[in-house]
């Protein structure tokens, strides 16, 4: 019998004006919100697009990264290149078994999430306590579809540029009344 296939997970951190990113940078510094990333992140496969892999700047270590590109490109170590969504979804499902895993991480930029929020299984979002200057912005996160699962507030860190709340969001049933 085939296992339940993984889910796929979006984490990102969202200013109050839906900002994610500006000129191919995060538009703040959390530290807090970095290290939560690396727990939920680790041991996971992660798909993510060439302008946000090139910031990041090298493969996060302990997880692997489904790069999209349609040029493809230079690969490295614990790096798939793929250059459509269903061939980065295959490999990131053949991955999560390999790496024992049941979560698919989508880690951005806005290119992507915009492409694969309505495959999603869960959001986990940071709520970031500032509306910055952006260029790349989180799609709309529709209550009709998203169902608030649970939200921790945190006061800002001695290395956090503000306050933040993490907030999970589950998918609601299809047709499951809003109420
Ligand atoms: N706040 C957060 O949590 C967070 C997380 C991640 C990123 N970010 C920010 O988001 C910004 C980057 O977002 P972005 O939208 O500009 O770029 P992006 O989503 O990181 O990458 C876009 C690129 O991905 C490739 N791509 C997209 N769709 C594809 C598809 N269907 N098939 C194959 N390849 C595909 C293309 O690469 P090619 O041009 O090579 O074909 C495209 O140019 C940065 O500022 C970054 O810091 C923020």
């Amino acid at each position: 019998m085939d296992a339940a296939p993984p889910r796929l997970v979006i984490v990102a951190a969202v200013g109050r004006n839906g900002a994610i990113g500006a000129r191919d940078q995060l538009p703040w510094r959390l530290r807090t919100d970095l290290r939560r990333y690396r727990a939920i992140t680790m041991g996971k496969p992660m798909i993510m697009g060439r302008k946000t892999f090139e910031s990041i700047g090298k493969p996060l270590p302990g997880r692997e990264t489904i790069l999209l590109s349609r040029e493809g490109g230079a690969t490295a170590d614990g790096v798939f290149v793929a250059r459509n969504l269903e061939a980065a979804l295959r490999i990131a499902t053949d991955r999560a078994r390999v790496m024992n895993t049941n979560e698919i991480i989508v880690a951005g930029g806005a290119d992507i999430y915009a492409q694969l929020i309505d495959r999603a299984d869960t959001l986990r979002i940071t709520e970031v306590d500032l509306a910055p200057d952006a260029d790349a912005f989180f799609p709309t996160i529709n209550p009709a579809l998203w169902r608030e699962a649970g939200r921790e507030i945190h006061p800002a860190g001695p290395e956090d540029e503000a306050a933040f709340a993490f907030v999970d969001y589950d998918r609601r049933e299809r047709d499951t009344p809003l109420g």
